[in-house]
C-alpha cells in the first residue's frame, strides 16, 4: 500500500482560525492525507492566513518565499493559502507568488478537497449559497479534552478599523441542531470544555426549536449534556450582552467565570470614530451588572491605542477605564490602517506617540494581570488536565478563570478535573497541588 499524502498547516491569528484548520485538515484526512508537524516532509502545505492586524501579508509573501527552495524540490508539493488574505487578496497572491497552487477564502473552504482533486492553479473567494458546515465530515481529529466550536460567523459591525466584515462576511448564526449535534460528537470523543466561537458570538441567533434562539438559551442547552463540563465563549461586543446571558453567568454552573469583552477605547470621542455605538459608561455599567451576578469573574479585553485623532487626553481616559474595571487578561493594539475600511482614510498618530501609548497601557495591564493572577494563591481551584508537563509527575491544564496550572500530580491523567490548592504565582501560569 502506498503511504498517505501528509498535511502541513500553519495558522496565525485567532481561534476561528484554529477552528477553521481542524476542520480543514478533517476535510483533507477524508481524502487520505494525515498531518504532519513539518513542512519539508508534506506533500501539501496549507497556510492559514489572518489580516486583522499589521503586516499579515507581507508575513504571509515571506513565509511563501521560505517554501520556493521545497517547492523546487518537490514539484508535486501543493501549496494553499487559506484565511482572511486569501479573501481579502484573492488571484493576486498567485500572481506575486506562482507558487501557489490553491487560494480559498474562510467561507469556501469545504471546496478545498475538490479544488484539490480538480489540480492546477484555483481561487475560490466566494461567500458561496450553502453552508460550508454541512459540507465538511464529522468532528474527529481532538486532540485533548478541549475544544472549539464555531456557532456564529462574520459581523455587521462595521468598527471603522476593522476588516472582518468585509473578509469574513455579513453575520451568519448556525442552526441550533447542528450545533448540538457537533457538540455532542466532541463530547463522545472525550471533549469535557466547549468555547463557542464567534465574531460576535455574544450575538448569535440561530435558528431552533419555536424561532431565533439566544447564545444564553444555547448556552443553557448544552449545559444539560450529560458529560460537558466546561463551557466558554468568545469574542463578545458589548452591545450584545442582554440579560438572559448576564444572568446565565450567575445560574449556570458549566459557564466558565471568564469573560473576553473587548471595548477598544475609554474615551467617548473615540469610541465614537470608531463607530463602536456605546459610550465609555455603558460598558461601566455593563461590568457591574456582569459582576452583581458573579462577583469573581475575571475580565478580559482588547484595547486599540493611536486610532487615528487619540489625543493623550483620550488615551488617558483608556487608562482611567482599565484603572477602574481591573482586567485579568487584555490584550492591546497600536493601530494599524487596514485598506478598504473607513479608518484607513483618516491622518494618522504619529508612530512614536502610538509607541509609548502601547508601552504604558501593556505596562498597566501587565500589573493587573499579575494581581489577578496573585490572588489566586493559597485558593482551591478547579483544573482540567490538557497534557503533561515538562517535568516529571507535572500536569498543566487550565483553571475556571482559565490561568494555565501546573500541577505536581504524578498519577494525572489527561482529562481529569480535579481540585488543586494553588502554591505560588509565576509570570505567566500557576503551580499547585492536588488535593482530590
Ligand atoms: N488595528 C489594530 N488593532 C485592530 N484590531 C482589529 N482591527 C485592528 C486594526 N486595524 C484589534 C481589535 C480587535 C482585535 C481582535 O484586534 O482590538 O478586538
Ligand atoms: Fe471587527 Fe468591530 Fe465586528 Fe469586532 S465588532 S469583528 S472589531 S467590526
Amino acid at each position: 500500500m502506498s503511504e498517505p499524502k501528509k498535511l502541513f498547516i500553519k495558522t496565525y491569528g485567532c481561534q476561528m482560525n484554529v477552528y477553521d484548520s481542524e476542520r480543514m485538515a478533517e476535510a483533507m484526512g477524508a481524502e487520505g492525507y494525515v498531518m504532519t508537524d513539518a513542512a519539508e516532509n508534506a506533500d501539501m502545505v496549507l497556510l492559514n492566513t489572518c489580516h486583522i492586524r499589521e503586516k499579515a501579508s507581507e508575513k504571509l509573501y515571506s513565509d511563501l518565499g521560505r517554501l520556493r527552495p521545497l517547492k523546487q524540490a518537490n514539484p508535486d508539493l501543493k501549496i494553499g493559502v487559506a484565511g482572511c488574505v486569501a479573501q481579502a487578496e484573492g488571484a493576486e497572491i498567485q500572481r506575486r507568488m506562482p507558487l501557489v497552487d490553491i487560494v480559498v477564502g474562510p467561507q469556501a473552504y469545504h471546496r478545498l478537497p475538490q479544488m484539490v482533486r480538480d489540480g492546477g492553479s484555483q481561487v475560490d473567494t466566494d461567500f458561496p449559497a450553502e453552508d460550508k458546515f454541512d459540507h465538511l465530515p464529522q468532528r474527529k481529529a481532538m486532540r485533548g479534552p478541549t475544544a472549539f466550536l464555531t456557532v456564529q460567523e462574520g459581523c455587521d459591525k462595521f468598527c471603522a478599523f476593522c476588516v472582518v466584515p468585509y473578509t469574513r462576511g455579513a453575520e451568519v448564526s448556525r442552526p441550533v441542531d447542528r450545533i448540538l449535534r457537533e457538540a455532542r460528537d466532541l463530547i463522545a470523543r472525550g471533549v469535557r470544555e466547549i468555547t463557542l466561537l464567534g465574531q460576535n458570538v455574544n450575538g448569535y441567533h440561530g435558528e431552533g426549536e419555536g424561532g431565533s434562539w439566544t447564545l444564553a438559551r444555547l448556552i443553557r442547552t448544552l449545559a444539560e449534556v450529560d458529560g460537558l463540563d466546561r463551557i466558554r465563549y468568545t469574542t463578545s461586543h458589548p452591545n450584545d450582552m442582554d440579560d438572559d446571558l448576564i444572568a446565565a453567568h450567575g445560574d449556570v454552573p458549566q459557564l466558565m467565570p471568564y469573560l473576553h469583552l473587548p471595548v477598544q477605547s475609554g474615551s467617548d470621542r473615540i469610541l465614537k470614530a470608531m463607530n463602536r455605538k456605546h459610550t465609555r459608561d455603558d460598558y461601566l455599567r455593563l461590568i457591574d451588572r456582569i459582576r452583581a451576578v458573579r462577583q469573581d469573574i475575571l475580565l478580559s479585553s482588547d484595547f486599540i491605542v493611536g486610532f487615528p485623532s487619540e489625543t493623550d487626553e483620550d488615551f488617558e481616559d483608556t487608562m482611567a477605564l482599565v484603572r477602574a474595571v481591573g482586567f485579568g487578561a487584555a490584550y492591546s493594539f497600536k493601530y494599524s490602517a487596514r485598506s478598504g475600511t473607513p479608518a484607513a482614510e483618516r491622518p494618522e498618530v504619529m508612530a512614536s506617540v502610538a509607541d509609548s501609548r502601547l508601552q504604558a497601557l501593556q505596562a498597566l495591564v501587565l500589573d493587573q494581570q499579575r494581581s489577578a493572577q496573585h490572588a489566586m494563591v493559597g485558593k482551591e481551584v478547579n483544573v482540567l488536565y490538557e497534557k503533561a508537563g515538562r517535568f516529571p509527575g507535572q500536569m498543566v491544564g487550565k483553571s475556571d478563570h482559565l490561568h494555565a496550572v501546573h500541577v505536581d500530580d504524578p498519577t494525572g491523567q489527561i482529562s481529569e478535573l480535579v481540585r488543586v490548592r494553588v502554591l505560588a504565582s509565576a509570570s505567566n501560569s500557576l503551580s499547585a497541588v492536588r488535593i482530590s
